[in-house]
Order: C-alpha cells, then structure tokens, then sequence
C-alpha cells in the first residue's frame, strides 16, 4: 500500500502557484512544496528544502506570489529565526523569490551561493554583508553536516550549485531532472512514466536548450557517475522526490541526450539553423 498522499487529490485544478503542506523526507531533510502552473504547458514543482539541525540550513527560498503562504509553511516546521544558513542554488526568481522576507526574520542567517550568484544578488539590492560565495572546491559545513557542492549535469544559469549529502545520502540537482506534469504529485513514483518523460523532455528543452549540442560522452559519463553513487534520495527544485533507482531519471536523459533516440526536442534558434533561415530570406529578396 502507498503511504504516499497523491496531492492531485485536493489540487484538480491548477490556475496559480499554490502552497502544499511540507513533506519529510527523512530523518533531516523537509521539502516545502510548491507548485506553479506553466502557461500552455502544465504544472511545475517548485520546490524549496530545509535542513534540520545544529545549524539549520534552507535550500532556495520558492517563489514570491506565495510570500506569507511560503513563510507559514517554513514556520510549522521550525522557528524562522532559528534559520543560520540560506542556500541560494542561483538566483533565479523561482529560487530567491522570499529570500527578503526570510532574511528579513531570522537575523542569524547568512547567504552562500556560488560566486555570480553573489554577484547578482548584489545587483538585485540584497546586503552583502549577509551574503557569502560559496569557494570552488571547498566542502560547505553547517553545524556538523557537511555538503558537498555539485554541478549539476544541466542548468540555466552558471553559478548554479547542488550538493550531496553524504549522511543522508541525498543529492540536490537545481533544476536538474526537473520535469513539467500534469498535476502535482508528492513523489516521482506517483507520475506516470509516459507523463514522466515526456515532462522531462519539455523541460529540460526549455530550461536547458543546449543540451542537444553537449558531448554525449560526457553527459554520459555524468549519468554513469550518478547511477553508481546510487543516492537514497534526489531533490530538484522541478521535480517531486525520487526514492527509487536514480536511473529512473538518468536513463530517459540518456536515451534522449546521448543515444539520441529523437525524444530531445530540436533547438530552432540554434545559430546555424537561425541563421541559414535568414539567408534563405536574403537570398529571396535579392
Ligand atoms: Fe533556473
Ligand atoms: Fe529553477
């Protein structure tokens, strides 16, 4: 039997972000759930996470139309003010969205982020002095957790940074993984598999439209490096939990990506492409 609530039950129609209760994950890790419809397409997870602990940690920070929504969610499931560490994966605006508010009410907690991360939260007006970058190849340690930076195998923006956590044996991807669906669900065994690919396939077109100009080998042998750390549990910002096989999600981005098997969706404003279309019109008007 399934101990797992399908969220679509209570949500059938998704017609603006909404707030679902936070989800434990395991002895440590929580995830604040939030889901936001995409215009033509369908729902997307938009998820933050929150390490409990000597050092609590919050892992991105959702998006700000849910603003008081987000914070009571945070708030039933710790003291706000409690909050030491706020881990910003990149500052895009389904990432940093409440990082204001939130600052704004645990005056303890500091900001870490890779370094054009930084960077642009000081062009968006955030107080520096509450911001640190996060060093290339250093270990991030909050209390007595240790988080080990990852790039993920996909990304839309350069400083983005996930992590393993080798204590829960739990990867955080970003956007990574990520997959449009067509109602929110808690866990990825809750969606159905052609739902599944089909809503990575999308995404990771939108979210990353290079990826189909990648070496595949090295993608290939990311995946490869995934699949043998065998994680108990992925996080992504775009995705419900994975608790399963991590190949669930690495091969349907392996067959699209490195064995090519048509799934990836051709990218039309790819320079070559774009630019022989312009051609064709030059040489029509001549
Ligand atoms: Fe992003
Ligand atoms: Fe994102």
């Amino acid at each position: 039997m399934s101990t797992h609530t399908n969220a679509s039950e209570t949500t059938p129609n998704l017609a603006a972000p909404i707030m679902l209760p936070a989800k434990r994950i395991n002895a440590d890790w929580t995830m604040l759930p939030a889901w936001a419809p995409l215009p033509g397409l369908a729902a997307l997870a938009v998820n933050s996470f929150l390490l409990k602990g000597k050092a609590p940690v919050l892992v991105d920070t959702g998006v700000a139309p849910l603003g008081d929504r987000y914070l009571d969610t945070l708030a039933r499931e710790i003291e706000i003010k409690d909050i030491e560490w706020i881990w910003i994966s990149h500052a895009d605006h389904d990432h940093i969205g409440n990082l204001q508010m939130i600052l704004d009410r645990a005056p303890k907690a500091k900001v870490v982020s890779q370094y054009m991360g930084v960077a642009k939260l000081g062009l968006l007006g955030f107080d520096m002095r509450r911001v640190q970058v996060l060093q290339p190849g250093a270990v991030f340690e909050a209390g007595d957790r240790r988080l080990h930076p990852v790039r993920p195998l996909y990304y839309d923006a350069p400083e983005t940074t996930g992590f393993y956590d080798p204590k829960a044996e739990l990867l955080f991807t970003v956007d990574c993984f990520g997959a449009l669906l067509p109602r929110p669900v808690h866990m990825v065994e809750d969606a159905r598999e052609a739902d599944l690919h089909a809503g990575m396939m999308t995404w990771s077109s939108l979210d990353a439209p290079w990826l189909n100009r990648i070496d595949r080998s090295a993608m290939g042998r990311g995946l490869a490096a995934i699949e043998r750390l065998a994680p108990k549990h992925v996080i992504c910002t775009h995705l419900p939990v994975l608790a399963g096989n991590v190949t669930t999600l690495t091969r349907p981005i392996a067959e699209a990506y490195c064995n090519g098997n048509g799934a990836a969706k051709a990218d039309p404003l790819w320079v070559e492409s774009a630019l022989a279309g312009l051609q064709g019109v030059a040489e029509m008007a001549a």
